[in-house]
């Protein structure tokens, strides 16, 4: 498919050279024989909350709530004692609840935190350059969401502990929103995800799956503000994934 007008002056923007256009076809016929995830990824196991006492007695459990009721769980969650106290909100994620894309981050930021919406800085910014290279924009069949809801002090990693009591709420996002395909934004979106200490330079450029459903592993977009000379590899990334999609 060409390229739009509009999708060449985001690369163009990003520092990309339009010639990685010519790079489409052969991503795209590398990507024809769908690989099972590597050896040695281990699944994430989610993990169930305890169930949550409501004056009607104990809540359903998240894998069975609707949209509405997993929002309300979310803002109400305690289940990190050293997130909980410090947030100023949830951050549950934005967009078509149900979108194709699934793009899945680390956590919220100080912006992010403040607004209660992901991806709301520079990084945010890039990330919609990134959508729209693959005429894609916020909102529009693409859900953004993080690892974590809450945002850890001082942007420090997700300590494991606190991913996994965040998993179920996200698990419960994908199965409502029943997305296509899942890009996973860095290291610890994509080594959560796959359960693994794998460096993020080796679970790129493989296809990989969560939950039965295809999954691309690229660079943060934060980092990608650091490393400019990386934005290639990330649109080669993109690319992958929209072959996926165009297969899923
Ligand atoms: N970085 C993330 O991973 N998520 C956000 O929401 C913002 C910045």
């Amino acid at each position: 498919m060409p390229l739009s007008r509009r999708q060449r002056e985001v690369l163009h923007e990003m520092g990309i050279p339009v010639w990685v256009r010519r790079g489409l076809a052969g991503v795209e016929a590398m990507d024809s024989v769908p690989r099972a995830p590597s050896e040695g990824l281990r699944v994430a196991a989610p993990v169930e909350p305890t169930p949550v006492m409501s004056s009607a007695g104990v809540s359903p459990p998240v894998a069975e709530l609707d949209w509405e009721a997993l929002r309300t769980r979310v803002a109400s969650c305690v289940a990190c004692s050293e997130l909980a106290p410090r947030r100023t909100q949830t951050v549950f994620g934005v967009g078509d609840p149900h979108a194709d894309w699934l793009f899945i981050g680390e956590a919220p930021g100080a912006e992010e935190d403040r607004r209660g919406e992901p991806f709301v800085g520079r990084a945010g910014q890039l990330l919609d350059n990134m959508l729209a290279t693959l005429g894609l924009a916020r909102g529009e069949n693409v859900y953004i969401a993080n690892i974590l809801k809450c945002r850890p002090p001082g942007n420090r990693d997700p300590k494991p502990e606190e991913a996994a009591a965040c998993r179920p709420f996200l698990d419960r996002q994908i199965a409502l929103i029943a997305p296509r395909v899942l890009v996973a934004l860095g290291r610890v979106a994509a080594q959560a995800l796959l359960d693994t200490t794998v460096p993020l330079g080796q679970l790129r450029g493989e296809d990989r799956a969560y939950g039965g459903i295809p999954l691309v592993v690229t660079y943060h977009p934060a980092y990608l503000l650091r490393s400019p000379a990386d934005k290639a590899k990330a649109w080669a990334d993109l690319l992958r994934a929209r072959g996926l999609m165009l297969r899923a």
